[in-house]
């Protein structure tokens, strides 16, 4: 789709983001553009998942208000050493995937942060390669870039520390119980709410570029969202599971950089070990019978250095990566 394109469709979205009804005639005006203009993309916003109501010599209304990102209200909720630490702040319409936008863009310097963050993804992906589906405007798809002058400790235990400081802000802002099911999606009854995408190259002895990715179920659909398929507890929003609106999308992106911004900064030096007791609090899976990795057994826990520990016939098992299913008890 042409830039040209997705800024119309925008401006359209911009001005029906209020949730109340709007005639043709009136948007057509306010945008200069003609009411069949106006009407494709109306369609193109229920193609990307945004259902609007068309009522005929009525007008147009979106079946639920949407929250738009604004850069504005992100850096404004910012404490200012985060702010000023934020070498770019990409607030962008579309993209394919905001970690591949900051992965193959320039590296940030030192100490300092590059985010993007995407009403939509055409391309957003998940953990082992798998889709990452967040209608327009009703997810959270956020990254952040980072570079440590020389691979930090630990490093593996990464992206564990980031579930961990996305539970953090999701708690803060919603009170809701959230636990993590390692290594690091984040669940709501069972059901997935969220999910971490941590990519990195690093030099021997050199620098280590990591972008860190998060995806949350802000207000759609189930089936709409989250990695098909990937986990048989199914997915859940921040709406559904509160039963309340959801926090404003520009609240949990600040939050969420805060956070993160203190955990990247402090990485280098302090580790794994500070996130690891909170960790263990959140584990779903602790105590139910899993498989991972061919192991199948008993979780027992999450080890000191955040490697998921099954207790099996042979004894106990340390599972460095992959995906885990939960298997019913026998
Ligand atoms: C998973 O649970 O499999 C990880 C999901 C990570 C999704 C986020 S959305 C923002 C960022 N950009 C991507 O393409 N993926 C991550």
């Amino acid at each position: 789709m042409s830039a040209q394109a997705v800024s119309s469709r925008l401006a359209v979205l911009r001005l029906l983001a209020d949730g109340e009804r709007h005639s043709g005639e009136a948007l057509a005006a306010e945008l200069g553009i003609s009411r069949a203009a106006v009407w494709k993309q109306i369609r193109g916003l229920e193609r990307l998942g945004l259902c609007v109501d068309a009522v005929r010599g009525k007008g147009y209304q979106l079946r639920r208000p949407v929250d738009l990102l604004d850069a504005g209200k992100i850096s404004a909720a910012l404490g200012k050493p985060v702010c000023r630490a934020i070498e770019q702040l990409h607030v962008l319409e579309e993209v394919d995937s905001t970690n591949s936008f900051l992965f193959t863009g320039p590296k940030p310097a030192p100490r300092k942060l590059r985010v993007c963050l995407a009403e939509y993804q055409t391309g957003g992906r998940g953990r082992r390669g798998r889709v990452w589906l967040a209608p327009f405007g009703r997810g959270l798809c956020m990254s952040v870039g980072w570079q440590f002058a020389s691979q930090p400790r630990d490093l593996a235990a990464l992206a564990l520390a980031a579930g961990v400081i996305a539970r953090r802000s999701l708690i803060a802002l919603t009170g809701l119980p959230i636990e993590i099911k390692w290594p690091n999606d984040l669940l709501f009854a069972g059901k997935k709410i969220g999910g971490i995408l941590v990519e990195l190259a690093a030099e021997s002895h050199g620098p280590c570029h990591v972008v860190v990715g998060i995806g949350v179920n802000v207000s759609a659909a189930p089936e709409l969202t989250g990695n098909p398929g990937a986990w048989a507890g199914g997915a859940v929003d921040l709406a559904t599971a509160t039963g309340e609106p959801p926090p404003s999308r520009n609240a949990l992106a600040a939050a969420l950089i805060e956070e993160l911004a203190g955990m990247l900064q402090r990485y280098a030096d302090d580790g794994f070990s500070g996130y690891h007791a909170e960790l263990a609090d959140a584990d779903y899976l602790q105590g139910r019978r899993v498989a991972a990795d061919g192991v199948v057994g008993a979780a027992i826990g999450i080890g000191a250095d955040g490697m998921l520990l099954i207790e099996t016939d042979a004894g106990v098992s340390k599972v460095l990566a992959g995906d885990v299913s939960v298997r019913p008890e026998s």
